[in-house]
């Protein structure tokens, strides 16, 4: 089967069962500072999961696509890749266990057509916070599928959430494939490898409390996610994803330009794999806008491209990045977005190919160099050296000293990294996992404070002023908009003195929903690019006159007045033409 087969029989059979398709949704997260990209399709719905009402109802349904590069030291297996597809269906405390298990037995033996002996499936085991899912195993049997096929473990495996501290989380139930020839055995084994996970469902019906108490939620949720890549795989009998037709194109293009074959020698076979995924999931981000640079995203881009680069070069391939482009756009030729900025894509990478092999020459003999000394570790000066003066990215360091069985200093090049004065944050802490975004209160009031900071802006600075971004903690706001020059201090004192009117007007903040083209007529500001459903949240601001209108799901204050006193802390250049606002909320009272 091929992904848009498994893609559009999925979400065709959850429309049968009342679901509405929600969009593929931005790899780069909108107001969710914890994470660098989306990881899983419930990402963007999180506000949605913790009782925000969602336009479109309480059933929704899509594919997203999703990076997670937590496991990226593994990618050059058949398995694990940095970008895949997720499928998802998510019901809004609709319905619950039953019909989720029910569904997923439907879909995967009605529609896939997988017999139910080629099935187990893993449950919750239970401790002394939150009870054994029997509920769950005992569903399962009811539709068929045997007890020895049932495996319960514990909340390492099949257990989510909470996204922060608190909040809704519960049990999840997984979905294994029998995907060797031989026939299954009776009992389900969750150490065997030929036993693949191929969905999941998340089954939140805790609310943890501050205490840490386990109490059962309001609103039941059900979240689940199903791999794309792995489905498609194990459903035509293939224990390497990489032979499917997510990536065989670009695999093709890689043996072509390297004149070598896939599957012959290992590390070859290898290399190839860490180059289609790297490239595949580099021109994801690139579709983005998100250019190669030292810091969060752009870093993650850039040791993506230049990893790439390094198997290319063991593989004889030069200037070659550009070339899967091609294939990659025909694979996701669904993706509107790609086609779109093509042109930036090839660019950005030549550019990055360029630049990196300016310097990766001289930094291999560098390498070579310490080798030679016959010194057991690279220390962190020269992973520093490496990194700073020949663009190594530190991972591609400690790849290359693993190759030669040496060690690398990594805290010693953290000290080192942290002296120098460009010292990224997110590359220095390692914070590429996965985070959600939390709803806490202090979050919800800087979420209206945008709203409001970008209604003065364009009040004082002109209706040219436009969102380019938006990153909110519970410690502060960053808002990115465009404008040519730097403001002055005076614009910036009229622009507070305006949010503070506001707060101070003690206006009131209301919801409607209405369907994308009415939200447009009505003048709501949005980024009306690929992103809403039909039908959308539309949040006011209302005095005597329009404050603000915007398309955002929230979650917001009911009324100005909560914010207390706002601050602007910062104002600088973001890139060419954006500008980027700090801001802080402090609490008057205290
Ligand atoms: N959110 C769940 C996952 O990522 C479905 O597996």
């Amino acid at each position: 089967m091929d992904r848009k087969g498994l893609i559009k029989k999925y979400i065709d059979f959850f429309k049968l069962k009342n679901h509405k398709e929600i969009p593929n949704f931005p790899l780069v997260p909108e107001n969710d500072p914890t994470v660098l990209f989306t990881t899983a399709g419930m990402h963007p719905i999180v506000p949605f999961l913790l009782g925000q009402p969602h336009p479109l109802g309480k059933r929704l349904v899509n594919v997203q696509r999703c990076i997670r590069t937590g496991d990226i030291d593994k990618v050059g297996n058949e398995v694990h890749h940095t970008f895949f597809e997720m499928l998802g269906n998510w019901s809004l405390g609709d319905y619950f266990k039953k019909e989720a298990i029910e569904y997923s037995f439907e879909f995967l033996t009605k529609v896939l057509k997988i017999p139910k002996e080629k099935l187990a499936v893993s449950c919750f085991l239970g401790d002394e916070t939150a009870e054994k899912d029997e509920e769950a195993a005992s569903i399962w049997m009811k539709l068929g599928v045997a007890k020895e096929r049932i495996a319960f473990l514990s909340k390492e495996n099949n257990w989510w959430g909470p996204a922060g501290n608190t909040g809704p989380c519960g049990p999840d139930t997984e979905m294994f494939y029998w995907r060797s020839k031989s026939s299954p055995p009776k009992t389900f084994n969750p150490k065997d490898n030929n036993w693949v996970e191929i969905w999941n469902n998340v089954l939140m019906q805790y609310n943890k409390d501050s205490f840490g108490k386990y109490n059962s939620a309001k609103q039941k949720n059900v979240d689940t996610g199903m791999g794309v890549e792995r489905t498609i795989a194990v459903l035509d009998g293939l224990t390497d994803n990489y032979l499917t037709s997510s990536f065989f194109p670009i695999i093709k293009e890689i043996e072509k330009i390297s004149g070598k074959k896939y599957s012959k020698i290992e590390g070859e076979t290898r290399a190839m794999r860490i180059i289609a995924d790297h490239i595949k999931a580099s021109v994801m981000i690139l579709a983005e806008k998100v250019s190669p640079s030292n810091i969060e995203r752009g870093y993650v881009l850039r040791r993506l491209i230049r990893i790439a680069i390094r198997y290319g070069k063991f593989l004889g391939m030069k200037d070659f990045t550009k070339s899967l482009v091609t294939p990659i756009l025909k694979i996701y030729d669904n993706y509107p977005l790609l086609q779109k900025n093509k042109e930036f894509i090839i660019q950005e990478l030549e550019l990055e190919e360029k630049r990196f092999n300016e310097t990766i020459e001289l930094g291999i003999r560098y390498f070579e160099k310490i080798k030679s000394q016959s010194r057991r570790e690279i220390t962190g000066k020269d992973a520093f050296l490496l990194y700073q003066s020949y663009g190594f990215p530190i991972e591609m360091t400690q790849e290359l000293a693993k190759d030669s069985k040496i060690e690398v200093d990594i805290l010693g090049y953290k000290k080192e990294l942290a002296k120098h004065q460009e010292l990224s944050r997110t590359a220095s802490s390692g914070q590429f996992k996965s985070g959600l975004a939390d709803n806490s209160e202090q979050v919800t009031k800087y979420h209206t404070a945008t709203h409001l900071l970008h209604a003065a802006l364009r009040q004082v600075l002109g209706t040219e002023v436009e969102q380019r971004g938006s990153n909110i903690t519970a410690e502060r706001l960053r808002f990115d908009f465009s404008y040519p020059q730097k403001l002055t201090a005076c614009q910036l004192q009229e622009v507070e003195n305006l949010v503070n009117e506001y707060i101070k007007s003690g206006l009131d903040v209301k919801r409607d929903e209405l369907t994308l083209e009415q939200a447009k007529k009505s003048g709501a500001l949005g980024l009306f690019e690929h992103k809403y459903g039909e039908k959308v949240s539309v949040y006011t601001v209302c005095g005597k006159d329009k404050i603000s209108k915007e398309i955002c799901s929230g979650p917001h204050v009911t009324n100005t007045k909560e914010l207390g006193h706002f601050k602007i802390i910062k104002e600088e250049a973001s890139s060419a033409g954006v500008r980027r606002i700090k801001a802080e909320l402090i609490d008057e009272t205290k």
